[in-house]
């Protein structure tokens, strides 16, 4: 008879809100279902989780994608594959400066990113994105997240008062980087949401804002809702709420889109960036 143990792996915080990182485990290797409850917890509890110095093909990333929900079909199959790769398994997407033939082979190819959920301008947001690091420039790229806890938690009780039941307007184009921002592909999506979103497996409320894609309030004229949403844009980007995460090659980044925000530091575009991306289906509207 197997006696199943549990993987035993260390959690150790990367700041006072939000990040940690999980030593001690191979993800190439199944982890038994305990196992796989821990990590869910230790990711709920620091809302980022950094697996360091992994090796894992497309199908570990999948599989790991799995720990965490159903995989999310966003996929956009490159035109050319980077060296390695001669195919990309559904759900996996290239994140890369990457060129041939002038052309990126991935998405969001260049520069700083501004901080957004991913997929907030969905009516079913992404709850996770997982990004697994195959190459990287030698400096910049790096990834910055803001625990949206700590933001609510902490906002001037006058803004929160005048934001709180009411929902906000996100949109996108996808492709861009930058508010207001037209390259990339002409698609894109509107939605609206609570400003304040109750995260469904921790009941915790978490600003649900961003600067990148959160447009308006609804129901309420620019003149107000303008400075009223850069005051939350300017609080929960405060570097006391955010984890900067300098990449090194082999790190899988797990990130939960209900209650953190990310963005990204500018790098050289003459060095290569390439992230294989996974991402978990929501399950429910946010609330
Ligand atoms: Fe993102």
């Amino acid at each position: 008879m197997t006696v199943m143990t549990r993987t035993k792996f260390d959690v150790v915080a990367l700041s006072k809100h939000i990040g940690a990182e999980i030593r001690g485990l191979d993800l190439r290797e199944k982890p038994d279902d305990e196992t796989v409850r821990a990590i869910y917890q230790a990711w709920l509890d620091h809302l980022v989780i950094v697996f360091p110095g992994q090796k894992l093909s497309q199908e570990d990333l999948i599989r790991a994608t799995g720990y965490f929900g159903e995989l999310g079909e966003l996929s956009r199959p490159p035109k050319y594959f980077p060296k390695g790769y001669s195919s990309l398994l559904p759900g996996i997407m290239l994140i890369s400066n990457i060129r041939e033939n002038g052309e990126p082979i991935g998405a969001l190819p260049d520069g700083e990113m501004m901080f957004h959920h991913d997929m907030i301008h969905a009516e079913v947001p992404s709850k996770a994105t997982l990004l697994y690091s195959v190459e990287i420039p030698s400096t910049g790229g790096n990834t910055l997240f803001a625990s949206g806890y700590a933001a609510y938690d902490t906002l001037d009780p006058a803004v929160r008062e005048r934001l709180e039941g009411r929902r906000a307007t996100h949109h996108y184009n996808y492709g861009s980087t930058q508010k207001g921002d037209n390259r990339g592909t002409v698609a894109f999506a509107e939605c609206t949401h609570p400003v304040f979103r109750t995260h469904e497996d921790t009941g915790r409320k978490a600003v649900y804002v961003n600067r990148l894609m959160t447009v308006g309030i609804l129901d309420m004229p620019p003149a107000q809702s303008e400075p009223l949403l850069n005051a939350v844009f300017d609080h929960a980007e405060k570097r006391e709420f955010v984890y900067e995460h300098v990449w090194r090659v082999g790190d899988l980044l797990l990130w939960d889109n209900r209650c953190s925000s990310h963005a990204r530091t500018d790098f050289p575009s003459s060095e290569r960036r390439l992230m294989l991306r996974t991402t978990v289906k929501g399950t429910v509207r946010p609330y």
